[in-house]
């Protein structure tokens, strides 16, 4: 009898976790029991990372130990530098699997697989991801590298090190919203994607540089990239329907629309909806958000019906290129607040692993004879 092929791995289960719950019927995420909602209004990236990665909300005195260690580790070595100039060509996403990786050279654990281990790596590889990013993104200009700032929080910091300018509170809490939204997201491809390397025992790097990779692709973290991308061909909302009515006839995909667990809106999507409205009136840009709000409105509104509602990176994209961010940066926008998910997933796997290895039903010819090559 054939087995029964659960294509994309498809509603299956293929673990427990405390990480994250979602109600992709209802539109519900919780990370760590914590709805999104508080977390996204209430909370910071870094009271987020030590939540996950811990199991429980940090008291004051924790958080700031817990800063204070994150700061410290936000330097990467020169060495890791040079690695990064020598690629500054290749897409950020690329630079930063490459700067993980090169990074396990310096890591006085990366072999230790124990659970306090790789949570100590993951706490390491949080803090100094966004100085990879930031690093290949000034050699790529020719500019030299800015050095971390202690003053500033995790997400001001990183766009002192992107900028060179110390940006505003406003700007800072944007993008502390966003990292917090990205965090953790159960089993998602990039996750998969780590928990299978992790689930080899191999070690945490190898995993996160697997979940980088895995992130990078449109159907994922490339979608914010591709919206925004959209929104510029668009170029006005009355343009709107046309444009989508030629991908959607043509069989294509409205980027930033659809998800594989989510039926309803995705709970991450309306914290950035209403932040990109506001920054675009803000800054007397507001053509952008009514793009996006004519394309969800007026013409998205129809798939509805089956399911298809605005993700997370529908007004993700928006946002980060009002802040002067380039396009090709979104997608390791994603991936910066998406470290502490994949260490605690990691810690997860290597806690009660088994080794994660499904099967293919060969569908090819068989018994085939072989010809040797001066006959063929
Ligand atoms: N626009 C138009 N139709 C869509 C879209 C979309 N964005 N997404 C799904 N559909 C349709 C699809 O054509 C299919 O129709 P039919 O049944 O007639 O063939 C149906 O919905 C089901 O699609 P599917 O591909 O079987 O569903 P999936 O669960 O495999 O796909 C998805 C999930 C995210 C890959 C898909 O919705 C998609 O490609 N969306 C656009 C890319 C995107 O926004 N990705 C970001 C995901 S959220 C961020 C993250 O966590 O990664």
């Amino acid at each position: 009898m054939a087995p029964e092929i659960m294509k994309g791995l498809k509603d299956v289960y293929l673990d427990t976790t405390e990480s994250s719950f979602i109600d992709g019927q209802e539109g519900k995420l919780l990370y760590r029991g914590y709805n999104i909602h508080d977390l996204a209004e209430k909370s910071t990236f870094e009271e987020v990372i030590y939540l996950l990665l811990y199991g429980n909300l940090p008291s004051k005195e924790q958080l700031a130990e817990f800063d204070v260690h994150l700061k410290a580790n936000r330097r990467i070595p020169d060495e890791v530098i040079q690695v990064l100039e020598l690629v500054k060509n290749s897409h950020p996403m690329d630079a930063l699997r490459t700067g993980i990786s090169a990074m396990s050279a310096f890591d006085p654990e990366v072999t230790d697989n124990s659970v306090d281990a790789t949570i100590r790596k993951g706490i390491r590889l949080t803090a100094m991801g966004p100085t990879i990013v930031a690093a290949h993104h000034r050699l790529r200009q020719g500019l030299e590298p800015v050095a971390p700032n202690p003053d500033l929080n995790h997400a001001g910091n990183f766009l002192y090190m992107l900028f060179g300018e110390v940006p505003d509170q406003e700007t800072t809490n944007l993008l502390d919203v966003d990292f917090i939204l990205h965090a953790e997201h159960g089993a998602n491809a990039s996750a998969f994607g780590a928990r299978v390397a992790a689930s080899t025992i191999s070690d945490l790097h190898s995993a996160v540089v697997t979940g980088v990779g895995v992130l990078k692709g449109p159907a994922h973290g490339g979608a914010a990239e591709e919206v925004m991308k959209m929104a510029l061909e668009i170029g006005q909302p009355e343009n709107a329907e046309e444009y989508c009515r030629n991908i959607l006839d043509n069989g294509g995909r409205i980027m930033g629309f659809g998800h594989r667990v989510y039926k309803a809106e995705d709970p991450r999507a309306r914290h950035l909806r209403d932040r990109s409205r506001a920054l675009g009136e803000k800054l007397g840009e507001p053509r952008w958000f009514q793009i996006l709000n004519y394309v969800e409105e007026e013409v998205m509104v129809r798939y509805r019906s089956r399911g298809i509602f605005v993700n997370v990176d529908f007004f993700a994209g928006s946002i980060y290129y009002l802040l002067d961010i380039p396009d090709d940066l979104f997608i390791s926008i994603f991936a910066l607040g998406r470290i502490p998910g994949w260490t605690l997933q990691c810690a997860e796997q290597y806690d009660d692993n088994i080794l994660i290895r499904p099967l293919l039903e060969y569908s090819g010819e068989m018994d085939l004879e072989y010809v040797p090559i001066e006959q063929r």
